[in-house]
């Protein structure tokens, strides 16, 4: 048992044991909007635990995670990504402002912003790194373990993300961090209580992307692909 402030009382160990695996991944929509109650260690651990249960390139587990919930950090790392993302976002803010910009980007496009915003009020600012191997980055390997905790956040019913911005000020966050050049971050994740409800996050069907044996689908123009 594991007491939370204000007032409930969590069981680290039942915590998200009970919701189906395929339930968890059809609702596990990135939720920007975070409470900024504190999230206990143990949960954090076990988030983390579910990460590690990742396959990896040689079974080599190259991560490595830190979780920063110290408030000066918070700022100090929310400022540098707020300035990135501000930069980031104007191009989108400009295409918005036309009336057919599709509501599912533009309502994408205020959470991150959101985010940005309040991201010093986060609880948890957690850096998934890894080692390198002969001189690269195993990010490969570590994207299955990102996406095992945003699933295990769903399960916990803990709002997550996945960013990857701060990679504009990474030198020096990492060195902030205690992560050398051998062992840079790859993401972080934004973790706190939801403010918002989880639910389905919009995606194209799988029937058009789907195909047997070859793909007959129309050939995508460049532009189509990004
Ligand atoms: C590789 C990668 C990098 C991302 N980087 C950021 C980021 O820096 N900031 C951010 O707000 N979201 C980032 N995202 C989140 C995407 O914007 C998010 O997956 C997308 O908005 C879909 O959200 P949904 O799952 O709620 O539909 C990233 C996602 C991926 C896969």
């Amino acid at each position: 048992m594991n007491s939370e402030p204000h007032g409930h009382t969590l069981d680290i160990d039942s915590i998200g044991e009970s919701i189906p695996l395929l339930e968890a991944m059809r609702s596990a929509r990135s939720i920007r909007r975070l409470d900024s109650r504190p999230v206990p260690q143990a949960l954090i651990r076990k988030i983390c635990e579910a990460g590690t249960f990742a396959p990896s390139g040689g079974n080599r587990q190259p991560w490595i995670f830190v979780a920063v919930t110290e408030e000066s950090s918070r700022h100090w790392i929310a400022e540098r990504y707020r300035n990135e993302f501000r930069e980031y976002i104007a191009p989108a803010k400009l295409a918005a402002q036309s009336s057919d910009y599709p509501q599912v980007k533009r309502r994408n496009m205020h959470a991150a912003i959101h985010l940005a915003e309040y991201m010093h009020e986060v609880p948890v600012l957690l850096f998934v790194a890894g080692w390198t191997r002969r001189g690269e980055p195993q990010t490969q390997s570590l994207f299955p373990c990102i996406q095992n905790i945003l699933l295990a956040c769903r399960a916990v019913g803990l709002g997550s993300s996945l960013t990857m911005l701060h990679r504009h000020f990474q030198r020096e966050v990492d060195e902030r961090l205690g992560l050398s050049v051998d062992t840079p971050s790859c993401a972080m994740l934004p973790i706190g209580w939801p403010l918002g409800k989880f639910g389905q996050p919009p995606r194209r069907s799988v029937d058009s992307c789907l195909f047997f044996e070859r793909y007959t689908g129309p050939e995508l123009t460049r532009k189509q692909r990004t």
